[in-house]
């Protein structure tokens, strides 16, 4: 395609660190969309003929179909999906396929294809993130009254409900989307145009070719136009936070799977045995969406330090932007997939999350609170009368609640039967009731919201 100055073929080293056809045959889809755009705007425009351009056009359809029939084929010497379509379009319809690269090059092709690429794994990514949150608020709607201790240092603090817990997930996960609703809106403009580097001397219509796409314009400068890759990293960046929130999930899965714990009990579908010990039930699915997050910011940092300094404009060094994207986007779609599928049909043990939150003194803060509001003590004095009580009810072995009203007297005075409204669990979260507090009453209330905005309602 480019040979015409060079005497001899290239090495076969060089033909094999050259050649991105192994991975970007996945643009084929993006690429085949950009030409029929291209050449029915040269057509407009009068730089190609009608004929050629139905024969071109005709024969990319051709080229897709047998694309979507048995794969692209990968020929290294053809180097990438750019060239291996257009040579296999030689083939099918003659001389006329050498007109579909006037005034344009693989530069501002490439840049064309991957920002479609990665438009359209936004969108997918968006549509799994929502059947996430879907996920999450049904379950937090099932738990909104559900009682579980709530930590701070995985040490516990107070009680709060389980659907609480879980609607945290689901205003991360909005974040998420927010953050690659922005991406796809900073991307949505389209290279193709730019040509090499420095636009063209044809007349064309970069307007027609950017809305043929739906894209919301054409870029504004051809050199940036070739060189940019900041849509990759939006992509990536994005996909890196999304993937740590469902890493932290994951992770309290595994934490909560545990014996010791035994707060869920993880579907048989997303867990395995060990071939040596029969009792294990591994969280196996929970702990790669874990791992999977060191590798997708292992792919985004790849991307970045591959874009540090390079010089403007387009330079080979980007061929290597695609590998990391798809790595990140087919581990972020099968992270999110298994996660969704985890919140959907795991089976929460309320009663263990219940007697966790009894055990642990989690109504400590009640009681200091109490101290303060009823007894009118100051709040720094209402914290050391509470330490002295949790040191008796552990010498005691009891919880806060099981303590007499003599023994709490015996402490401070002050204190009366009306305590014990304030110590259980129950009373604790229902107090909660800041917006966005954990008492059930502001849980359903966010979850009405999140539902009016999933569109669930
Ligand atoms: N395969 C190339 C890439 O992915 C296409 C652009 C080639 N451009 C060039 N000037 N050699 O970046």
């Amino acid at each position: 395609m480019w040979g015409g100055r060079f005497a001899e073929g290239p090495a076969a080293v060089m033909r094999e660190i050259n050649a991105s056809i192994p991975f970007d045959k996945r643009l084929w889809r993006q690429d085949i969309a950009g030409s029929k755009a291209h050449v029915a705007m040269l057509a407009a425009q009068g730089i190609v003929t009608t004929e050629d351009a139905a024969s071109i056009t005709e024969g990319l359809d051709r080229v897709a179909a047998e694309y979507a029939e048995t794969g692209v084929p990968e020929d290294l010497a053809l180097e990438d999906i750019h060239m291996a379509t257009e040579s296999r379009l030689a083939e099918l319809i003659g001389p006329a396929a050498g007109r579909l690269h006037t005034a344009r090059s693989r530069n501002d092709q490439v840049a064309t294809d991957f920002r479609l690429w990665v438009r359209d794994s936004i969108d997918a990514v968006e549509a799994g993130l929502a059947a996430l949150q879907t996920a999450l608020v049904t379950r937090a709607g099932e738990h909104a009254d559900s009682v579980m201790p709530g930590f701070t240092h995985l040490q516990v603090a107070q009680p709060v409900t389980l659907g609480h817990h879980l609607m945290a997930y689901y205003e991360m996960i909005a974040r998420d989307r927010s953050r690659f609703a922005d991406a796809r809106a900073r991307l949505n403009r389209c290279p193709l145009g730019a040509a090499a580097l420095a636009g063209t001397g044809f007349p064309t219509d970069r307007f027609a070719t950017a809305a043929a796409l739906g894209f919301d314009g054409p870029t504004a400068n051809s050199l940036d136009s070739v060189s940019d890759r900041d849509f990759a990293l939006d992509y990536l960046m994005a996909a890196t936070q999304c993937s740590l929130h469902l890493s932290r999930l994951a992770e309290e899965f595994i934490i909560w799977a545990s014996q010791p714990y035994g707060f869920v009990a993880l579907p048989d579908a997303y867990s395995t045995g060990s071939s040596i010990m029969p009792q294990k039930r591994n969280p196996d699915a929970a702990e790669l969406v874990r791992g999977h997050a060191g590798r997708i910011a292992g792919a985004m940092t790849a991307l970045i330090i591959t874009m540090k300094g390079l010089p403007l404009a387009y330079s080979k060094d980007m061929q290597d932007d695609k590998p990391p994207v798809f790595e990140a986007h087919d581990l972020l779609a099968l992270s999110i997939a298994a996660m969704t599928g985890m919140v959907e049909t795991v089976r929460f043990r309320t009663d263990r999350m219940r007697a966790a939150a009894e055990a642990g003194y989690s109504t400590a803060t009640d009681l200091a609170d109490w101290l303060v509001r009823v007894a009118d003590i100051p709040f720094r004095e209402a914290h050391h009368i509470t330490g002295a009580v949790v040191k008796r009810a552990e010498a005691d072995g009891c919880t806060l609640s099981e303590l007499s009203i003599e023994t709490l007297r015996a402490i401070d005075p002050r204190i009366d039967e009306r305590v014990f409204s304030a110590l259980s669990v129950d009373a604790s979260v229902a107090s909660r009731r800041s917006h966005g507090g954990t008492a059930p009453d502001q849980v359903r209330a966010r979850i009405a919201e999140a539902r009016a905005a999933l569109g669930i309602a």
